[in-house]
């Protein structure tokens, strides 16, 4: 299973929804053109606070999220219920994932697929998201490839951090620092969140995560394994293959 905290991240949703208010620039046209070429419902695997599945229900699609954190799907739900959009959300592991439905388009955003930190992780999610897509149904995943050794070890150990206002609900400050091992291609952080009212400190939470770093060749592979096919690997909101400048990725495949 998964390393991500999935009990309580209350101020680590709190922060997300505040610093990440919704698609970069490409994103959802991205998307857009995937659920084109998959058809719908769509089903996004740790949808987290909605940053992209609101504004596809907004455009009238039919969108199923998941994610192991009960706060970050809270924001999301408040987002729909403000607007007025029926949410599809469900506490659930990608891993393990089980829905009475089958999707033309299932996707991954924020490079999450590398929440995954076995091997065993990642068979047992593309074969869940093989079940779950309808035949001619098409995958598109976000994840992080193998980064420049030297500039991540470099950045090792180091804290960074900043803050958000986050009106009555006072200044949320956070700081995050991690470690990589080479061997297993794991980044391991902690953040450190805390919220201040009127400069007294109120509440602080620590969060922890890994996130496992894939090479480009095993994870297609392993995505034909399952059965997949036409899979090709492109820099992140792109439809082009090369040239794959980032260590930020989308492998995206069709269920035959
Ligand atoms: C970096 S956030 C990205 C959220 C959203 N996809 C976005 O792009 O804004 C990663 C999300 O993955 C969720 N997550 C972590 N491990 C997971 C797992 N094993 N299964 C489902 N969701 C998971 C976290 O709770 C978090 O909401």
């Amino acid at each position: 299973m998964s390393n991500w905290i999935s009990g309580r991240s209350k101020l680590f949703a709190e922060h997300y929804d505040l610093k990440y208010l919704g698609p970069e620039p490409g994103e959802l046209e991205f998307l857009l053109r995937r659920i084109e070429e998959g058809g719908e419902p769509v089903l996004e695997l740790g949808c987290g606070t909605g940053r992209n599945l609101v504004p596809l229900l907004e455009r009238s699609l039919d969108v199923t999220g998941i994610d192991v954190a009960p706060d970050m799907l809270e924001k999301a739900r408040e987002k729909c219920e403000q607007k007025g959009l029926a949410a599809d959300l469900h506490i659930q592991h990608m891993e393990e994932f089980d829905l009475p439905r089958q999707f033309g388009t299932i996707y991954i955003t924020s490079a999450s697929l590398s929440v995954l930190d076995s091997i065993d992780d990642l068979k047992e999610t593309l074969s869940r998201i093989y079940a779950h897509l309808t035949s001619g149904g098409v995958a598109a995943l976000e994840f992080l490839a193998p980064p420049d050794l030297k500039k991540i070890e470099t950045g090792a150990g180091i804290w960074k951090g900043g803050w958000d206002d986050a009106g009555d609900r006072g200044v949320i400050t956070h700081r995050q620092v991690y470690e990589y091992d080479p061997k297993t291609q794991i980044r391991s952080s902690a953040m450190v969140f805390e919220r201040f009212v009127d400069d007294q400190l109120q509440e602080s939470e620590l969060h922890t995560d890994t996130m496992r770093f894939w090479d480009v060749a095993f994870l297609e592979a392993e995505m034909a394994d399952v059965g997949f096919t036409d899979i090709m690997t492109t820099n992140i909101f792109s439809d082009h293959e090369l040239p794959r400048e980032n260590t930020w990725l989308n492998v995206r495949a069709r269920k035959a």
